[in-house]
């Protein structure tokens, strides 16, 4: 797949990059092209070569088979709007969690549509398919190849074959567990997994935390 990173040269982003590129064209975007080409050429450099391009998000967006929205929430707005005219039947999917810190501890703060995913939606083009995933995978334990994951990726979306594509991406990605986690209005509860996951990590001493679902024997 040809698969755009929009805001693909923070932190997430970098990491999709770094996992994905064996196996698939990556198209890191920004709103400095410029920008996008040292992400990318930082890209290579790691991997040692690889298929990865930088531009702005524009042309990435208008150039992929598959979008991944890599930018703050506060951001989504604006980035979504903007892009809509570029927009051409991709699978979309958001990452993106709204949330906030009140000087305590970590809070979900979901926008009026009641999550990200389906704020996504209502400002992309209709019938566009939005795929919500990768909310509680750390970026810097994503951005170290040689780390192998062990969270699960709860995977919420109207899609059944989007899903799938997106699925498939999360197992690219040793060895994280791709779970169903119901339709796209779901999503709210796997965003808010986020702040909590950041409040347990912080006041645990956990670095890099992750979230797995068990099976009790
Ligand atoms: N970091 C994590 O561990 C993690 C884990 C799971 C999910 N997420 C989610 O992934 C998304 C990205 O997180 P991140 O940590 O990668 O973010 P980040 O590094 O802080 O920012 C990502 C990119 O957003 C772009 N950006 C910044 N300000 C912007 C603006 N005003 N308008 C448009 N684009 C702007 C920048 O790209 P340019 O300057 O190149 O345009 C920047 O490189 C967030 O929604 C976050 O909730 C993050």
């Amino acid at each position: 797949m040809r698969i755009a990173l929009v805001g693909g040269t923070g932190d997430i982003g970098s990491g999709f990059a770094l996992r994905w590129a064996e196996r698939h064209e990556i198209i890191i975007g920004s709103r400095k092209e410029d920008k996008a080409q040292e992400s990318a050429a930082h890209v290579r450099g790691v991997l040692g070569g690889g298929n990865v391009i930088g531009t702005d998000n524009k042309s990435a967006v208008e150039s992929s088979d598959l979008v991944v929205l890599c930018v703050p929430h506060e951001h989504l707005i604006s980035v979504t709007s903007d892009l809509k005219g570029s927009y051409s039947g991709q699978v979309v999917v958001s990452p993106v969690v709204p949330m906030s810190y009140n000087g305590k501890h970590f809070t979900f703060t979901p926008p009026a549509e009641g999550c990200a995913a389906l704020q996504a939606q209502s400002l992309l083009p209709d019938g566009t398919r939005i795929v919500s995933a990768f909310h509680t995978i750390c970026a810097a334990a994503l951005q170290n190849r040689s780390r192998e994951l062990q969270g699960d990726v709860m995977i919420c979306g109207d899609d059944i074959d989007s899903k799938e594509v997106v699925a498939g991406l999360v197992r690219e990605v040793n060895a994280l567990r791709p779970l169903d986690a119901g339709p796209l209005s779901a999503s709210s509860l796997v965003e808010s997994l986020t702040p909590m996951l950041l409040n347990v990590a912080r006041r645990n001493k956990i670095k890099d935390a992750g979230i797995k679902i068990i099976q009790e024997r």
